[in-house]
């Protein structure tokens, strides 16, 4: 009786395994899958974003209210003395960072492209 009854037990532990595994793989294959057609993912693989949807998404916590002194979106005051440096300055300044304004805004995956579109964007509005 003792190897057959261990000999059951060890099949349902295999088979109970199995199907453990089979559970785990098909709900890794789903999480897999909403990860890649995430926003955040699809969107670092496309064109570049526009200037109003950087500004949304990183320089607004800033630059809607002057945190730290951030000249302040549709302030024209606030604006008149940054653009003067030209596009070129104000944007080797914001990859680099400036006093508290962090490198690239915080913005480690916008591109140049990206950064210098937000800046545009911000610069258009303060008027
Ligand atoms: C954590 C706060 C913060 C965030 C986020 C932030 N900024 Fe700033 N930014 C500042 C501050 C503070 C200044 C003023 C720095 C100074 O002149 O001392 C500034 C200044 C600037 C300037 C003027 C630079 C110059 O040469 O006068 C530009 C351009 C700029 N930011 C662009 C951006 C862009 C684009 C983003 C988003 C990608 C962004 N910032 C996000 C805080 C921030």
């Amino acid at each position: 009786m003792k190897p057959l009854s261990l000999f059951l037990r060890r099949n349902l532990l295999v088979l109970s395994i199995t199907g453990l595994m089979g559970l785990t793989t098909a709900t890794g294959a789903t999480y897999d899958q909403n990860t890649l057609e995430s926003p955040s993912i699809t969107i670092t693989n496309s064109a570049p974003r526009s200037g109003e949807a950087i500004y949304n998404q990183v320089c607004t916590m800033c630059h809607s209210i002057g945190v730290a002194g951030a000249p302040k979106f549709g302030n024209a005051g606030d604006w008149a003395p940054r653009s003067a440096k030209g596009y070129d300055e104000l944007l080797a300044s914001a990859l680099r960072g400036l006093n508290a304004m962090p490198p690239r805004g915080t913005c480690s995956q916008c591109s140049d492209e990206e950064i210098l579109n937000a800046i545009k964007y911000m610069v258009e509005h303060s008027k």
